[in-house]
């Protein structure tokens, strides 16, 4: 059985990785932090130490390192604190890999561009706005510096099974909706790709076992789906299926104000296309509609 080792197995991507890894019969072995529940284990990724003792006693063929501090807004007034896990600790990381042997997969954004020249190609130069994205560029340094034998995926915005809606900056909108007490602005500016946790779990999944048949496919790739949308699209989709009013939430066109954010990465697919990893698209309508379900019926 080919084993590996998911960090951020209790957030909102890993959870989709650790079912996907399980189904299809590979060994997993989900690591957590504050939320180390049931089959996950508690390690906390700021530990060298601790970090490399798990991986050597495991010995997984593959990593997936998924931890992360992403939300923009904590990254820009918390720095340091964000660095340890975005950046020491994915070099940590890619140490451990690279004495045992293993092949390392880094989740990364669509942050690393500066959202002027889409779409962006793998090969493309980041030029991050927020500190966010200049945490992630960092990690995929020390990624490439420290492991070669790595793939580096950048994604663009996530949504998936959340425990809360404010978990995902896609289900979050869904508050606002049911909420008809006031009015709101939702952005109607930036134009974003949102990506089903679920379809890329498969694509995560299919890269690892390609590179097990083929060692040379490794390196930087993105993954994306093609629906163009903004927030205030993605709310009004939301409340076309589930029969809600969005009469109270008006468009707005002005860009957002606060931590600087990127007006369109959309990422160029092609590299992990020709590859043969086509992964899943679920349409954003079901994909949605299939996350949200349980909270409306509440
Ligand atoms: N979500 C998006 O829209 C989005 C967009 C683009 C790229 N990405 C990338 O996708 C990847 C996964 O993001 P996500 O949305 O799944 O993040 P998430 O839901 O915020 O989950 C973060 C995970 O990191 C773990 N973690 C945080 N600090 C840790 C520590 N000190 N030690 C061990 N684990 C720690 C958390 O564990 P506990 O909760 O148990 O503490 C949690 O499992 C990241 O690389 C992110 O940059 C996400």
């Amino acid at each position: 059985m080919k084993k590996v080792i998911i960090t951020g197995a209790s957030g909102m991507l890993g959870r989709a990785l650790v079912a996907e890894f399980t189904k299809q019969s590979w060994d997993v072995l989900g690591l957590a932090y504050s939320r180390a529940e049931g089959a996950l284990k508690k390690v906390d990724l700021r530990d060298g130490e601790a970090v490399r003792n798990v991986f050597k006693e495991f010995k997984p063929a593959v990593v997936v390192h998924a931890a992360v501090e992403r939300k923009p807004d904590v990254v820009e007034n918390q720095e340091e604190e964000a660095r340890k896990i975005n950046v020491t600790a994915t070099e940590t990381v890619a140490k451990t890999c690279a004495e045992i042997g293993a092949f390392l997969v880094f989740f990364s954004t669509d942050y690393v561009f500066d959202g002027t020249k889409p779409p962006y190609k793998p090969g493309d130069a980041p030029n991050p706005l927020n500190k966010y994205g200049i945490q992630k560029v960092e990690g995929e340094k020390v990624v490439q510096a420290t492991q070669p034998n790595s793939a580096i995926l950048r994604v663009p915005i996530l949504y998936g099974q959340v425990e809360f809606l404010k978990e995902s900056a896609v289900t979050v909108l869904a508050e606002a909706l049911l909420d008809t007490s006031k009015q709101a602005k939702m952005c109607d500016y930036q134009i974003r790709f949102p990506t089903y946790t679920k379809d890329l779990a498969v694509v995560c999944r299919q890269l690892a076992e390609k590179h097990l048949q083929d060692p040379t496919i490794k390196g930087l790739f993105h993954w994306s789906s093609t629906e163009r949308m903004t927030k205030y699209s993605m709310v009004t989709v939301i409340a076309d299926i589930f029969g809600l009013s969005h009469d109270h939430l008006i468009a707005n066109k002005e860009p957002p104000t606060g931590t600087p954010r990127p007006y369109n990465c959309q990422l160029d697919t092609s590299a992990l296309e020709a590859f043969g990893i086509i992964g899943q698209r679920t349409p954003y309508r079901d994909g949605i509609k299939e996350c949200l379900e349980p909270y409306m019926k509440k």
